[in-house]
C-alpha cells in the first residue's frame, strides 16, 4: 500500500451541466476515479476494470448523442475520449503484467485534472446543445451554493 496520502477527488455541485443523465454519469466518473485515488495496491485492478466499463458507457452515450442531433463539435471530443481509453488499456496491460500500480494511481490523478476541463469546455457544451434540442432553451444549473444561473456559453 502507498504510504502517501493521494488527493481527495470528490463529487461538487461546480460539474453539474444542467443533463440528468449526463451528470449521474459524471458522478460515477469522480466517484470510480476517487476511489482509484484512495485504493489500497490490491484492489487498483478491480477497480481500473470498473473505471473502463464506466468510461466506455459514458463516452459511447456521448458519442449517440453527439450523432443522433448533429453536434457540430462531435470529432475533437470523440478524439479526446479515445485518447482516455487508450490510455486506461495502456495502464490495464502494465497493471496486469505485475508491479505498475504506481502508473496506475498517475493515471488516476491524470483523469482527475483531465475531467474539470473537459467537463467545463467539451461536455458543457454538449449538455446545452442536448437540452436545447429537447426544450428549446439552454439548461438552468441549481447548484447548493443557491444560486441559479445559466450554465456557461461556451
Ligand atoms: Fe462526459
Ligand atoms: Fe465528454
Amino acid at each position: 500500500m502507498s504510504s502517501n496520502p493521494e488527493p481527495h477527488f470528490t463529487w461538487s455541485d461546480r460539474f453539474l451541466l444542467g443533463h440528468g443523465a449526463m451528470d449521474d454519469t459524471h458522478r460515477e466518473f469522480v466517484d470510480i476515479v476517487g476511489a482509484m485515488l484512495a485504493a489500497p495496491d490490491g484492489k487498483l485492478a478491480a477497480l481500473l476494470d470498473d473505471f473502463l466499463v464506466h468510461a466506455e458507457r459514458h463516452f459511447e452515450d456521448e458519442r449517440k448523442w453527439m450523432l443522433a442531433t448533429e453536434f457540430p463539435a462531435a470529432q475533437c471530443h470523440i478524439d479526446e475520449h479515445n485518447a482516455v481509453l487508450a490510455s486506461v488499456h495502456e495502464v490495464r496491460a502494465l497493471l496486469a503484467g505485475g508491479g505498475h500500480e504506481a502508473t496506475c494511481r498517475a493515471l488516476a490523478r491524470e483523469l482527475s485534472r483531465w475531467f474539470p476541463g473537459h467537463a467545463d469546455y467539451m461536455d458543457a457544451s454538449l449538455a446545452q446543445w442536448l437540452v436545447k434540442k429537447r426544450m428549446g432553451g439552454i439548461p438552468v444549473v441549481l447548484r447548493r451554493t443557491g444560486a441559479a444561473s445559466a450554465a456557461p456559453a461556451k
